[in-house]
């Protein structure tokens, strides 16, 4: 009966879903409980004063949580999950947002510096009180901030390629900094991956180079809005041509190790990466999975020659960090199943009644050798998306998240959205992986490895969720009843709690109605499949964002509250976290039910 699913809700879905809402505040299921655990500016060493909104400095940036925390992990240091330590990345700033008058023609050069050291990722040890969710930061001997001027080492098959040299560096193995980092994984061996997404836009004079390899980045025009060319020659194309290049790498740090070195893996190429996220194969080898954050797209996978080894010691967790310098990396294709006149751009279910089909992927290089007509293999890792072009890789809606469920190895990717799609002159209509013209709400896309191999190169693939207003004909929610489910816009950031359910944070909500983004949960199986809640929501003109889901606790990234048209630090549209007048400040959250007094033991 499709009317009535009855049952309980699944374990760790047991709430009542929050209603959309456009409050400047976050809001959680009745019962539950919440907790800024750190905000924007809160001090990460001893001796940092508290944070002054009016009084920045760059040195004092460089030891304080940075701007705009989008992808979070937490790693637990005892069985307990008492100690942990929290990971974040620090996507991009938002200058007009963080200083008071301004001026986008005219920024200062402690501005500027202040920009640098907001970026990059924070390491800061967090402690959870006992029997409950709250997570206190502390003054530990791993914190620490990776900014605009970390030294990062460049491995594999195009770390020394000419592509990546440049005046400061002849080498092309050392980069400084990382650049907006998106989401990311955490890998089996407990490191860190992080994507640098839309490099794109902190490189000026692009214009002066008229080079198409730039434009097919979006690396295009003359002055970059933030202007770092004026301060630092290193973002004036003119200057410095293959500074751009360092940028747009998965990269990885050993938050356990405080001494370690940063890693930027060329093996996985480069590209406006949204995370990357590992499986472990049969054999031990690992495959990754990454988006390219982009209308029109690619999905992309890697498969190691090297195996895991297992156990957490630093000597094994060094072997497996080599894991993503060597082996071989594919892009996607996706065919449909249904007849491509069915697939008429409204989102109308074809015959076969399912958005589904068959896929394969496709090699672009292994080590030193290209499998791409035309290109060398340098060429493939640093031009990626021009590699894909050739190879006739599908054009998706924007491919973000994308992780492979821990139990049943099926693999999640959120597709956020495409509003080109379909549009006069664009460069595609509607598929059946991207059934929508005009897409304004996204998708959710589960993709099956052969007979269940993560070294499958075929696989099948379905539409789990097709997002937006349930009560519009253009959605679909696994064939759940839709008045029951949750409205959802724009999926972006995927996780896993430890029962397997789904949790889904939203980018754009404010495409439906103008309400707040949020974070959802939705069982993958059993009789409420597609039963999608929303959990919690964000304050007005923030973006949910690296969703942790444990046992006791479920985390939130708050990214950007208060970024609405025309909102400035002289005329903020927020006052989240600290209320009254105060400026917003990007911060993480914690959430937790209420009065459990259950023992803290893992899987209570
Ligand atoms: Fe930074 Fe793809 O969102
Ligand atoms: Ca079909
Ligand atoms: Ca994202
Ligand atoms: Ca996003």
């Amino acid at each position: 009966d499709p009317v009535d699913r009855g049952g309980k809700a699944p374990r760790g879905l047991d709430f009542t879903p929050v209603a959309p809402n456009q409050l400047d505040a976050v809001v959680v299921p009745e019962g539950y409980q919440q907790h800024v655990v750190i905000r924007w500016g809160d001090p990460l060493f001893p001796g940092v004063p508290e944070f002054d909104f009016d009084h920045q400095t760059a040195a004092l940036q460089e030891r304080r949580f940075g701007f705009n925390c989008d992808f979070a992990a937490l790693l637990p240091q005892d069985p307990l999950g008492l100690v942990n330590l929290l990971v974040t990345n620090h996507e991009y700033t938002t200058e007009p947002m963080m200083f008071r008058g301004y001026s986008a023609d005219n920024p200062t050069e402690e501005q500027v510096r202040i920009a640098w050291a907001a970026h990059g990722l924070s390491v800061v040890m967090v402690k959870r009180t006992p029997f409950s969710g709250k997570l206190t930061p502390s003054f530990s001997r791993y914190n620490r901030r990776f900014t605009m001027t970390t030294p990062f080492e460049v491995r594999g098959p195009a770390a020394d390629s000419d592509l990546l040299k440049t005046s400061v560096d002849p080498t092309g193995k050392r980069v400084l900094g990382t650049l907006n980092n998106c989401a990311g994984g955490v890998t089996p061996w407990g490191t860190i991956l992080s994507g640098e997404e839309n490099f794109n836009q902190y490189f000026g004079n692009a214009a002066t180079r008229n080079d198409p390899r730039l434009t097919r980045y979006g690396v295009t025009g003359t002055a970059t809005t933030r202007k770092w060319e004026r301060f630092d020659k290193r973002f004036d194309l003119a200057q410095e041509p293959n500074e751009v290049n360092r940028f747009g790498w998965v990269v990885e740090l050993d938050p356990n190790d405080p001494d370690s070195t940063p890693v930027k893996h060329t093996a996985l190429g480069r590209f406006k990466h949204e995370c990357a996220n590992i499986r472990v194969a049969d054999d031990g080898r690992i495959v990754a999975y990454s988006g390219d954050d982009e209308r029109f797209e690619y999905i992309y996978k890697f498969i190691s020659n090297g195996k895991m080894r297992k156990g957490g010691s630093k000597a094994a967790r060094r072997h497996n960090m080599t894991l993503l310098d060597d082996g071989t990396l594919y892009v996607g294709r996706f065919t449909g199943d249904s007849p491509p006149a069915e697939i008429d751009g409204t989102g109308k279910l074809p015959s076969d009644g399912n958005f589904d089909g068959s896929g394969e992927w496709i090699p672009l290089a292994a080590g030193n050798r290209s499998f791409v007509p035309g290109m060398t293999a340098e060429e493939v890792y640093v031009f990626t998306r021009l590699a894909g072009d050739k190879v006739g890789a599908t054009k998706m809606d924007r491919p973000e998240d994308i992780q492979a469920h821990p139990k049943t190895g099926v693999v999640y990717c959120a597709l956020s959205n495409n509003v080109d799609r379909g549009k006069p002159g664009s460069k595609e209509g509607a598929t059946e992986p991207n059934p929508r013209v005009l897409n304004k709400h996204g998708q959710v896309l589960e993709l099956t490895e052969r007979r269940g191999d993560a070294l499958a190169l075929t696989f099948s693939w379905n539409l789990f969720l097709v997002c937006g207003d349930p009560a519009a004909p253009d959605t679909y929610f696994a064939g759940f009843p839709k008045d029951q489910v949750s409205p959802i816009s724009s999926p972006d950031n995927v996780a896993f709690d430890p029962h397997g359910n789904l949790w889904i944070s939203s980018d754009s909500g404010a495409a439906l109605n103008g309400n707040n983004d949020g974070l959802f949960g939705v069982p993958v199986s059993g009789p409420q499949r597609g039963h999608l809640k929303q959990f919690l929501t964000v304050p007005r003109g923030a973006e949910t964002c690296g969703p942790v889901i444990t046992e006791r606790v479920v985390t939130v990234c708050v990214q950007h509250p208060g970024e609405v048209d025309g909102a400035t630090a002289d005329n903020p549209a927020s006052h989240w976290p600290d209320g009254g007048t105060s400026q917003p400040r990007p911060s993480v959250v914690a959430v937790w039910k209420q009065g459990r007094r259950q023992p803290d033991e893992i899987g209570s």
